[in-house]
Order: structure tokens, then C-alpha cells, then sequence
């Protein structure tokens, strides 16, 4: 099973809580948690593109770093952990997105990817004047189709002719062409977002669900790899999750009861207002899910929380299903959870044996 770390490039991680830990995101803390991701043999880091925070007490996200100059950063003071950045395609054209990504891929020496997002937040687009009209809910991935396709052109072959409805390329050019295979990553969780992934991308990212219910997700990994089968293709699933760990199970609830108590109302209040803005009946997006009151705290991302021998069960056993090819965490606390995690809770997965050739395997 593949491990990647969802870094904080926004402030507060995802925790949406002022009981949790506060911070800015800043390139030193990002480097300090790729670097120690990398020495513990994480496989990737990713980061998100958002552009407009949820405000609140904690202005949670109102401070956001930008996902490819930070990737390009970290790319050059790593050296084997592989790094995505996302794109906000509403607002970065992608003969751009293809020369960024070729410049990284320089840096990185072939270690880099990009995750490929439609946007869903009505404002981080409005507030510059770019949201194209409430009708783009519905087209979200037709544009991000032809998207992709630009991309795949100019990385394949260095041109682009594509004429379609989003996209009217005139000979396009990019060089110098990436040296590694480009993988394109895509979070879609709606019918429409899967059937994207389906065609186009490496691998598709989804949320985990519930607090200890490792396994919950797994409808998503079936629409996933129904869709994947019916255009003959494996589209492997990652899955987001959030370790809350500790010695003890007990010390690991208590923190994340203190987090639940300390929420940012009006923070989640924006929150569940944006999830309800694409007013389709028929949508088959999570994104409302998000703001669910289950666990709106940290954004219904699917929780583990127990102590290192019960978080390291709970992992391995997503392994078990069909289709999930790792997970992508965040953290409570990430310098921490950074280390807790690859000292204490790695070392006892089954699926993570690989790293440690010499011991014997209880
Ligand atoms: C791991 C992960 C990363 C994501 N990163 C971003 C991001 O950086 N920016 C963004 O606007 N949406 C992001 N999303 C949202 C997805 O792109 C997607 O819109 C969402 O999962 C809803 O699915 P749908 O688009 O098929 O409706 C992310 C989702 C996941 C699970």
C-alpha cells in the first residue's frame, strides 16, 4: 500500500476547530514535513490549490500558500519522495499548467504529477470575476476533458491543435517536454467526476468516511472501478483520511473530542453554505457531504483515531480492498504526526513490511 501526506499548505491543516493546533502555512513547515516524509519512505506529498478561506474565528484557509510554486520549492530540497501540485483549471490555462509542470519535472528530476481539479467553491472563482455562471456545476468535467486533453498534446508531442468548445488551440507549443511519464491525478467523486477519472487520470483520490469505519468508503471504490472496467482500464482509488494517534487510545479520543469541542461555527457555517450552491437534484457529488455534521470538523474526510497499534490495523486493513491503492493522510499535528507515524505506527503494518527487510514478520 502506497502512502502519501496531504500537506498543509493552507492554515490549521484540516482542523476546523479553535481547540486544534494554529499555524500559517509557510514554506519552512512544509519543507520540514516532505523532508521527514520522505527520510520515513512516505511515496508522495501532495498539495491542494484554494483561493478563498472559510473565515471564522480561526480564519481557517483564509491564508493559502499556491500548489505549484510551493511543489516547485519542495521539489528542490527532495529527492525521491514524488510530489503532486493541483491545478485550478477555471483559472490557469493549461498550455501554462503543461510549462509549469515541465519546469517542476526538471527540478524534481521526473518525481512530479499534477491533480487536476474543476473547482467546486463559487467564490475563490467569483471573487475575480472568473466564475463562468452557476450552468458550470453541470459541466465541470466536459471542460475538464478537454483540459486534459491540451495537457496530454503538449506533454506527448510538444503541440496542441485542439479546437472544442472551452479550448481553440493555434499550433500551441511547449517545450522542453517532461522526462518522466506526466501522471495525472483527479479527486471526482460524482458519477461525472469518476467517469473523468475513468478515461483520463493515473489514479483518483476520494474521501474516507466516518470515525473507525476504515472500510466505509469502499462504494466509492466499486463506482470507481465499475467505471474504470466499463472503458477497460484499473484507475487504482487513494484514500484521505486523518490520523488523530496516541500511546494510548484513550489520550488519542481525548484529543479529538477536544477538537470537536472547540469548532469553528461560523467557519463551518461558510462551509456548509458553499457545499449547497450547485442546487442540481440529481448531483451526485460528495461535496455536500463535507459540512455533514458527523464530522464537519474536519470536513467529513474519514477519521482514525486510537492508538499506534489500532491506527496501523485500521490502515492495513483498507489495504484489503479491491482497487485502493494507498492512502493520503493529514494530521492533527503534522511535524508530530509525521513522526509518530513513521516511527510507531509504520513499522507495525503488515502492507508497510517492505521498508524493513531484516526484521521478521510477527
Ligand atoms: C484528496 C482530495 C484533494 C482535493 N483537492 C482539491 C483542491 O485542491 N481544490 C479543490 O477545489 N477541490 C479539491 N478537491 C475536491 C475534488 O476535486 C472534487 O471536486 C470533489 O471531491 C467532489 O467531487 P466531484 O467534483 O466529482 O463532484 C479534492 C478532493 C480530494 C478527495
Amino acid at each position: 500500500m502506497k502512502i502519501g501526506v496531504f500537506i498543509p499548505i493552507g492554515n490549521n491543516g484540516w482542523l476546523i476547530s479553535e481547540n486544534a493546533p494554529q499555524y500559517k502555512p509557510t514554506f519552512e513547515l512544509n519543507k520540514t514535513i516532505v523532508q521527514r516524509a520522505e527520510f520515513y519512505h512516505f511515496d508522495f506529498a501532495l498539495s491542494m490549490i484554494k483561493l478563498r478561506g472559510f473565515g471564522g474565528k480561526t480564519e481557517f484557509w483564509d491564508h493559502n500558500l499556491e500548489s505549484f510554486t510551493l511543489m516547485a520549492g519542495l521539489a528542490a530540497v527532495t529527492e525521491r519522495i514524488k510530489l503532486y501540485a493541483t491545478a485550478a483549471t477555471l483559472v490557469m490555462p493549461p498550455a501554462i499548467v503543461a510549462r509549469m509542470a515541465a519546469t517542476i519535472d526538471s527540478i524534481s528530476q521526473g518525481r512530479f504529477g499534477v491533480n487536476l481539479v474543476t473547482g467546486w467553491q463559487k467564490p475563490e472563482y467569483a471573487q475575480m470575476g472568473l466564475w463562468p455562471g452557476d450552468e458550470y456545476f453541470a459541466e465541470r468535467y466536459a471542460y475538464l476533458t478537454e483540459y486534459v486533453s491540451v495537457l496530454r498534446d503538449l506533454w506527448g508531442t510538444g503541440h496542441s491543435h485542439h479546437q472544442g468548445k472551452y479550448f481553440q488551440m493555434d499550433d500551441c507549443r511547449v517545450s522542453p517536454q517532461p522526462s518522466a511519464k506526466m501522471e495525472v491525478i483527479c479527486a471526482g467523486q460524482s458519477d461525472a467526476g469518476l467517469a473523468f477519472s475513468a478515461q483520463h487520470a493515473d489514479y483518483n483520490f476520494c474521501f474516507g468516511k466516518g470515525v473507525n469505519t476504515p472500510c466505509a468508503f469502499s462504494s466509492t471504490v466499486d463506482r470507481m472501478n465499475q467505471a474504470a472496467a466499463n472503458v477497460g482500464r484499473d484507475v487504482p482509488s487513494f484514500v484521505l483520511f486523518m490520523i488523530i494517534a496516541d500511546e494510548s487510545e484513550s489520550a488519542a479520543r481525548a484529543k479529538w473530542e477536544h477538537y470537536k469541542a472547540g469548532a469553528d461555527q461560523e467557519a463551518l457555517q461558510w462551509l456548509t453554505q458553499q457545499t449547497q450552491q450547485d442546487k442540481r437534484a440529481d448531483s451526485t457529488t460528495n461535496v455536500r457531504q463535507m459540512a455533514d455534521p458527523t464530522s464537519a470538523v474536519n470536513i467529513n474526510m474519514g477519521t482514525l483515531v486510537g492508538s499506534y497499534t489500532q491506527v496501523a490495523a485500521m490502515l492495513d486493513e483498507i489495504a484489503t480492498l479491491p482497487g485502493a491503492g494507498g492512502v493520503l493522510l493529514t494530521f492533527d499535528d503534522f511535524v508530530l504526526g509525521i513522526e509518530q507515524f513513521g516511527q510507531f505506527i509504520q513499522p507495525l503494518m503488515q502492507t508497510r513490511q517492505h521498508l524493513f527487510p531484516s526484521r521478521e514478520v510477527a
